[in-house]
């Protein structure tokens, strides 16, 4: 660290992606929930049409991406704002809401990224321990006042909370602001979207990372009334207004217009779940009931470091998460059918 770096940011503890391949050979890549599947040819060619014109700067509202999520979605554009990545939109929420007196709320196990925005900004944070079965207990919130970040599905461990039940917690109490983080709503289970309209107390936030096969295109929505998305905007606009790049932006409207790519790129990994998780299950492994596109599993037969160490050494990556309550276990992603069959037999050698 430099003796310039600014005392703002002493809390800062940057956030730790999964491993990206570099130099080993990698033969399987489960350790950051992408989508073994390539964008849908139609977000491809629509990038490769916007690139030609990339002399010029890209629309900064992201009109014809708004008109087209408008559509999809069944929602005003008024209500609808992008980011790069569903990570830059968390850190426009938390900068426009989060305060000393206004902590950041979130569960002991969830998307590590929260913690990470909370250092950064040098904001109080409340942690909520998920029940012993890593469930979500909604009703340990209670009384609680500041930002709650719910994850739902919540990552690493892939449970998720119906909407009736989401619903009641926003309604519960109009001084509590709550971030639904849908990252993995398409994998399984209901949207909080349609609520929006209804209350000014959430913001719900989805990527095209996962479920629409656009991690590295970068492009994250966020969804809420009107005021509090003209509050995320002042914060955007002060300082990249133009953060969704031409080509992104593009094939994210292509993409929303080619559904049925998406659905069945879903159903697929859905059903890879299934089967993956009944496989694992008859090896001895305790694998939670995932809505995602990945599985939080452990075995009393190896530790989860072991595990991922051994598959690691076989050029397969898995998450491993070095956390008290979830060290035993690791998070793997779903790919196609093929790569979990070589990841089984390997699991399976490993096991003998
Ligand atoms: C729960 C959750 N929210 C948000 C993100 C970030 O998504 P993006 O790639 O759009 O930044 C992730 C990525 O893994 C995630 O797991």
């Amino acid at each position: 660290m430099s003796r310039f770096f600014s005392s703002r940011y002493a809390n800062a503890e940057p956030y730790k992606p999964g491993e990206q391949p570099k130099g080993q050979t990698v033969v399987l890549k489960l350790n950051t929930n992408e989508n073994p599947f390539p964008p849908s040819p139609r977000a491809i060619a629509a990038a490769a049409e916007a690139a030609g014109r990339v002399n010029i700067y890209n629309d900064h509202m992201c009109r014809d991406l708004k008109a087209a999520a408008s559509e999809y979605f069944g929602l005003p554009a008024e209500n609808i704002m992008f980011g790069n990545g569903s990570d830059e939109n968390l850190d426009f929420a938390i900068r426009a809401f989060a305060d000393d007196g206004f902590p950041l709320i979130f569960p002991d196990i969830t998307y590590s990224f929260y913690e990470t925005l909370a250092g950064l900004h040098s904001l109080p944070q409340v942690v909520v321990p998920l029940a012993e079965d890593f469930s979500l207990r909604l009703e340990d919130y209670r009384g609680l006042k500041g930002m709650v970040l719910i994850a739902n599905p919540n990552a690493p461990t892939g449970l998720a909370r119906s909407r009736a039940e989401m619903e009641a917690f926003i309604a519960e109490d109009p001084e509590r602001l709550v971030l639904v983080d849908e990252a993995y709503v398409d994998f399984g289970n209901e949207s909080c979207v349609p609520l929006v309209s209804k209350y000014d107390n959430l913001i719900v936030t989805m990527t095209f990372s996962k479920s629409r096969s656009m991690a590295g295109a970068r492009l994250g929505i966020s969804f809420a009334c009107k005021e509090l998305i003209d509050d995320m905007e002042i914060i955007r606009n002060s300082g990249n207004p133009y953060n969704v790049n031409s080509m992104t932006s593009a094939m994210g409207a292509a993409i929303l217009q080619d559904d049925e790519y998406t659905r069945k790129n879903c159903a697929e990994i859905c059903r890879v779940r299934g089967w993956f998780s009944g496989e694992l299950r008859a090896l001895g492994f305790n694998v939670l009931d995932s809505r995602t596109n990945f599985v939080l599993a452990r075995t009393d037969k190896i530790g989860g470091k072991e595990l991922y160490e051994a598959l690691k050494a076989r050029g397969i990556l898995i998450r491993h998460f070095n956390q008290e309550r979830i060290k035993d276990y690791n998070r793997i992603s779903i790919g196609t059918e093929e790569q979990m069959k070589l990841l089984l037999e390997n699991i399976k050698e490993v096991l003998k």
